[in-house]
């Protein structure tokens, strides 16, 4: 499985261009003269790398399934996104101005404005979830339009839908990336303190790799696991959202659901489930946990060292805002080392996918390899 050959860039090309068409039609949907669907337009439409919907496209492909069934949920999941970076740069969070290249949301509109959009998008991503066949294609000139538009006929299972939306609020509620901003903001005030006592931390993470830890804490050891359960809630969870999502979309599942699976399994999706269905959703999910901490802690790294006018963002605020930080706890050096072993890791589950999974997931490789290197 070599990525040598592959080209990247133009993949993450065209995938952002389908992705963004599809945000602009849900869009669409309103009067554009609404103040709130102005400001709900100016961070959606800004721009920003479509990571998510991207890595849930490239999972559909990994498992040989049509991308266009994920369409709807990889759209929800990059507006719950940037609702989150709504919120995330709010002066009562990060208070940060620039996001995406252009002023942040409360700074172009009001700061009511700016937490309104935030809960518009984050509301109106489970409107798309739950009913896909909203966003069937208008126009002619769309070259997808009538295969699109027969797929979101057939598309899909309710069960299905049920089991994307329940995936999508848990990663991003209570117990997953609001969890982890609190985490985030609670960890800036002790970056240069002991942590409060181990049982106030809720270190016990629900998924068990690759957050193992040994039994010995000391303070550093203790500060690691606190940052390490932070990133994988804040960010790790929608990441790893991101790819089941694509696999569930196709009826690739978990293997909790091996009763339910076996209800909706309709016969378009017969032969992906019946062929290493659970197996394969635990590698991806084993390589979505990897790529989720590594793009973290490659997000704390820029924050130190990167360039806020190819990031669009500002550089140097986890430090002003005392974040705790991999950088601040390990070191650059370190930083980038354990970044890199994650990604290995990543690209180690991927290599026990079925053989012909193997080579359709040259893009979700190729993804992991540009995670560790990427300057924004
Ligand atoms: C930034 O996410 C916030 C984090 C969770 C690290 P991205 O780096 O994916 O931001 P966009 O979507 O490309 O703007
Ligand atoms: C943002 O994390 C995470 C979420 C919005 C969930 P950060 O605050 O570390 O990311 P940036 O640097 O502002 O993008
Ligand atoms: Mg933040
Ligand atoms: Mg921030």
């Amino acid at each position: 499985m070599n990525t040598k050959n592959f080209n990247l860039s133009k993949y993450l090309k065209e995938k952002k261009y389908i992705i963004e068409e599809y945000l602009n039609k849900i869009l669409l949907q309103f009067d554009q003269q609404r103040e709130l669907v102005k400001a709900m337009r100016h961070s959606l439409m800004a721009g920003g790398k479509r990571l998510r919907p991207i890595l849930a496209i490239a999972a559909v492909e990994a498992v040989g399934g049509d991308f266009r069934l994920s369409i709807p949920v990889a759209c929800a999941i990059e507006m719950i996104h940037t609702y989150s970076l709504i919120h995330d740069d709010l002066p009562a969070m990060d208070n940060d101005d620039l996001r995406r290249g252009i002023p942040t949301c409360h700074k172009a509109f009001s700061e009511a404005t700016a937490i309104l959009a935030g809960d518009a998008l984050l509301t109106h991503a489970f409107t798309i979830v739950s009913k896909p066949e909203q966003i069937k294609l208008k126009s002619n000139q769309d070259k997808f339009a009538k295969s699109e538009q027969s797929i979101f006929e057939v598309f899909p299972d309710k069960l299905i839908l049920l089991e994307l939306v329940n995936l999508i609020s848990d990663a991003a509620g209570v117990d997953g990336m609001v969890e982890g901003q609190m985490m985030d903001m609670a960890g800036a005030s002790f970056t240069n303190n002991p942590l409060p006592s181990s049982n106030n931390l809720h270190l016990q993470s629900k998924v068990d790799s690759p957050f193992q830890s040994g039994s010995f804490k000391s303070d550093i050891s203790l500060k690691m696991d606190y940052l390490k359960r932070l990133h994988h809630l804040k960010t790790g969870r929608m990441i790893i959202a991101s790819v089941q999502a694509g696999a569930i979309s196709v009826g690739v599942m978990p293997n909790h659901n091996i009763n339910a699976k076996e209800q909706l399994v309709t016969k378009q999706f017969k032969n992906l489930t019946n062929r290493f269905g659970s197996e394969t959703f635990n590698l991806l999910t084993l390589y979505a946990e990897n790529i989720g901490l590594a793009f973290q802690v490659t997000d704390d790294i820029l924050n130190v060292e990167g360039d806020p006018s190819i990031m669009g963002k500002a550089a140097g605020s986890d430090r002003l805002n005392d974040k705790l930080t991999f950088p601040t706890l390990l070191g650059l050096e370190e930083s980038k080392k354990f970044a890199a072993q994650l990604v290995d890791g990543a690209i180690e589950s991927l290599s026990m996918l079925p053989l012909d999974f193997q080579e359709r997931s040259l893009p979700l490789k190729a993804i992991a390899q540009y995670i560790l290197n990427r300057n924004k």
